[in-house]
């Protein structure tokens, strides 16, 4: 049904912060990339954010010449002028799932039933997006995490539409392009991902909201303390390892305590205007004045270094 090779045309629709991204990453990697993007200065600012990024892309190895070969990128006017040229479409339009099905249905205008379809998603669950498409067995969600031409995990999520085989597709894929791709087998609100950062996030809102520490001192604890242990290891094996010799069983002989410091942790709500506020003032405090493009520079230029150190395909060494 479909013909499952490696695309040579990539479309984008939206180019955005992630739309951008995924354009740096496909043009890297040698792919020509079609897209489109209703912003008036969409592909000015996709070829400065390209351009600027190039050197990140260099030290991770994803882009193999000198400087952003900018012919490799063109621009159109519509997702149909996108989808009747491109072997595979990446949709990343704002988070607004009527939206985002109405650019289905002008991609489906005019592309052939077997062009597929990966969006970028943060949350809405497949199912959702493919409910009234023609052929809904070809779309699936293809799920950076930010700033994608630099992180290498996509989660990879079917509806109960799509079909088996664009997932391993998606799968092989993404993974030849020098992404961690992983297959999330349960369509769930914000997927895998999310969830886990959303568990920590939570409580960090919490923390903010209730004055356990200062907004510097609730950063200090993730990135001196969690953050370089969970660069090498999840949390099931950093859990693992607090037991000792004895792994998780030893440390499941505390489980009553230890459930009770799961119960403890706070739910605040982030819609409530003071939850906001408190927010708002811990990010001033944080940033102190540094403009946003400076900041993510230099986490663009930090998460390069890290990632070169952590390569995600090392495991830890069997000792015999
Ligand atoms: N920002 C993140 O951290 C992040 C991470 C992973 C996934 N995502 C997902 O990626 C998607 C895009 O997010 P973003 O942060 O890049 O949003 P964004 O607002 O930065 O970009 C969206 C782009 O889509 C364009 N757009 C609007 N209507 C369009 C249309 N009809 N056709 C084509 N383009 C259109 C806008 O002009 C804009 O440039 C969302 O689904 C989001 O959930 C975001």
């Amino acid at each position: 049904m479909f013909p499952l090779e490696y695309p040579k045309r990539i479309g984008l629709i939206g180019t955005g912060s992630v739309g951008c991204g995924w354009a740096a990453v496909y043009v890297a990697r040698g792919y020509d990339v079609i897209a489109s993007d209703p912003a008036l200065n969409a592909e000015k600012r996709a070829r400065a954010f390209i351009a600027d990024t190039w050197d990140a892309l260099h030290k991770l190895g994803v882009a193999t010449v000198d400087s952003f070969p900018d012919e490799k990128l063109s621009f159109v006017t519509t997702p149909a002028d996108v989808a009747s040229s491109v072997d595979l479409v990446h949709e990343n339009a704002p988070e607004n799932i009527a939206l985002k099905q109405s650019v289905y249905d002008e991609i489906e205008s005019a592309a052939p039933p077997t062009l597929v379809i990966a969006s970028s998603t943060g949350g809405i669950p497949p199912t959702q997006l493919q409910a009234r498409m023609r052929h809904p067995e070809r779309l699936l969600v293809c799920h950076p995490f930010n700033p994608p031409h630099i992180m290498p995990l996509v989660e990879i999520v079917g509806g109960e539409k799509t079909a088996p085989a664009i997932v391993d597709w998606a799968l092989r894929f993404f993974g030849a392009l020098g992404k961690k791709p992983i297959r999330v087998d349960k369509e769930v609100t914000a997927f895998l991902t999310n969830r886990l950062q959303f568990a920590l996030l939570r409580e960090a809102v919490h923390c903010v909201a209730e004055g356990i520490a200062s907004p510097q001192a609730i950063e200090d604890a993730m990135r001196y303390g969690l953050g370089p242990r969970w660069a090498v290891m999840g949390a099931l094996t950093t859990f693992t390892l607090a037991g000792g010799a004895g792994g998780m069983p030893h440390v499941l002989t505390i489980a009553p305590e230890l459930q009770k410091w799961m119960d403890a942790l706070g739910s605040p709500k982030l819609t409530a205007p003071d939850v906001q506020a408190a927010l708002i003032k811990a990010a001033a405090e944080i940033t102190q004045g540094q403009s946003l493009a400076d900041l993510m520079a230099w986490r663009n230029d930090k998460l390069a270094d890290l990632l070169h150190a952590v390569n995600p395909g090392d495991q830890p060494k069997k000792r015999n």
